[in-house]
């Protein structure tokens, strides 16, 4: 909280009480993501960097995404006029969050460029195993379950960042960043979100395995 606000609590605590409690009830039936979005504009709108600073990671917690964040300050365009918007973008870069840290890169290869890679001979492979490894310019995991290959994208479908071979856990495949949690043989989501990993295409040529990246 500002000096200022600190102060006018302690000098009119039934007013600023009020106050908050106002700003509580007014968005009790939006759900958290855009709540938090809206107040992200408000701080953009009254071009307060620490107010960025301070709600943009709540949107991000609450599941936004950068490029909701962007499509946010963008729709707010008549309201804020494009010189908050590119003085926000400032403020955001100067938080270097991984989040953004994708913007204005390929988010995968493009289908032009993917070419089949050898990973691992089929008879290397046991049940249950889950294979970490680079394919071109993917990370993903290698699976064999019922006998059966499945080959996930290691990036995250929450935010697209990279999981860690470290995330491979028991039966399961854990983010790191927001501890979305994954099902090993499934790929589908168990705990923190809602979204599937992503399958990449594979084969089996003379018994090596091949996977698409
Ligand atoms: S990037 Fe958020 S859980 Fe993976």
């Amino acid at each position: 909280m500002s000096k200022a606000l600190d102060y006018l609590l302690k000098a009119r605590p039934d007013a600023m009480q009020a106050y908050f409690t106002f700003l509580k009830k007014a968005g009790e039936h939006l759900d958290p993501k855009t709540a938090a979005l809206i107040s992200v504009i408000t701080k953009v709108h009254a071009k307060t960097a620490n107010g960025v600073r301070q709600y943009l990671p709540r949107a991000l917690k609450a599941g936004a995404t950068a490029d909701e964040v962007i499509d946010a300050l963008l729709m707010a365009m008549p309201a804020l006029g494009f010189s908050k918007i590119v003085w926000a973008i400032d403020v955001i870069i100067e938080m270097n969050l991984p989040e953004f840290a994708h913007v204005g890169k390929p988010a995968t290869p493009s289908s032009a460029t993917e070419t089949w890679h050898e990973v691992a001979p089929l008879a290397s492979l046991q049940e249950g195993d889950a294979k970490y490894f680079q394919a071109g310019a993917r990370k993903a995991i290698l699976t064999l379950n019922s006998g059966k290959i499945v080959v996930y994208d290691a990036h995250c479908p929450h935010k697209g960042n990279a999981i860690p071979e470290s995330g491979i856990a028991e039966g399961s495949i854990v983010c790191p960043f927001h501890e979305w949690k994954f099902d090993l043989k499934s790929g589908e989501c168990t705990a923190g979100g809602n979204k599937p990993l992503t399958v990449l295409p594979s084969k089996i040529e003379n018994g090596i395995v091949l996977v698409k990246g």
